[in-house]
């Protein structure tokens, strides 16, 4: 069984505490919080981010998932970390050097949130290997970070396939998160690769059933 983690990237602002509380009712394990600083990528969805982190905090138990794909990563955590985030999630593409990586992940943890690392599309998995004993998940993009409802680039899933293998060799426990482009076809790959926890914004968002369409992604 998959964990279903659901983009609120795609929320409309008029509707989102009804919809956070549907979303609660149909079972979502957590909510993917998509924070973007229109550096790392054009988008910039920080404020809107932080407002709706906020609502759900207020009003859920369901963990935070956080995915910063921002610059300046320390400064974000500390702008989430009230909230008291289940995991928080850094790409591996905005940080300078392994040494600034580990200190993140140190500082992540000293604020009793769990490690995520990301990976974009073009970035080779062997490169966060290292990392793979000291974090809880890997986060592997399967289109280019930036923008809700887009479409799966197939060949990520391959990564995710790569990935899996190693963390079994090596006996490593660690969590296989996949992200954008996830409708119920896509699920089914990224978990027959070994994916088990699948973002889903729009496919979900846009559904009619909420509760029908977790669970359809999570079978
Ligand atoms: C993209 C975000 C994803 C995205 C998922 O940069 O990280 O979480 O919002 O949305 P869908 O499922 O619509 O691709
Ligand atoms: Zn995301």
């Amino acid at each position: 069984m998959v964990e279903i983690s659901t983009s609120i990237l795609s929320v409309e602002k008029e509707k989102a505490t009804r919809t956070f509380y549907d979303l609660e009712t149909a079972h979502t394990d957590y909510f993917h919080i998509d924070v973007m600083d229109g550096k790392f990528v054009q988008n910039n969805t920080h404020e809107l981010m932080k407002e709706y982190a906020n609502t759900i905090k207020q009003i859920s138990n369901i963990p935070l998932d956080i995915h910063l794909m921002t610059y300046n990563v320390k400064d974000y955590i500390e702008q989430y970390i009230d909230l008291e985030p289940n995991i928080i999630t850094f790409h591996i593409e905005s940080v300078e050097s392994k040494e600034e990586a580990y200190e993140i992940i140190k500082f992540i943890k000293e604020n009793n949130a769990k490690v995520g690392i990301s990976i974009k599309p073009n970035t080779k998995v062997e490169q966060i290997y290292e990392f793979l004993p000291y974090i809880h998940m890997i986060l592997v993009m399967t289109v280019e970070p930036g923008l809700g409802g887009q479409k799966l680039i197939p060949d990520t899933l391959e990564k995710v396939k790569k990935l899996k293998q190693y963390i079994d060799e090596n006996n490593i426990e660690i969590d296989i998160e996949v992200d954008g482009g996830i409708k119920l076809e896509t699920a089914k790959m990224a978990k027959g690769v070994g994916a088990n926890i699948i973002v889903s914004g729009s496919y979900i968002i846009k559904s009619e059933d909420y509760k029908k369409t977790i669970s359809e992604l999570k079978e």
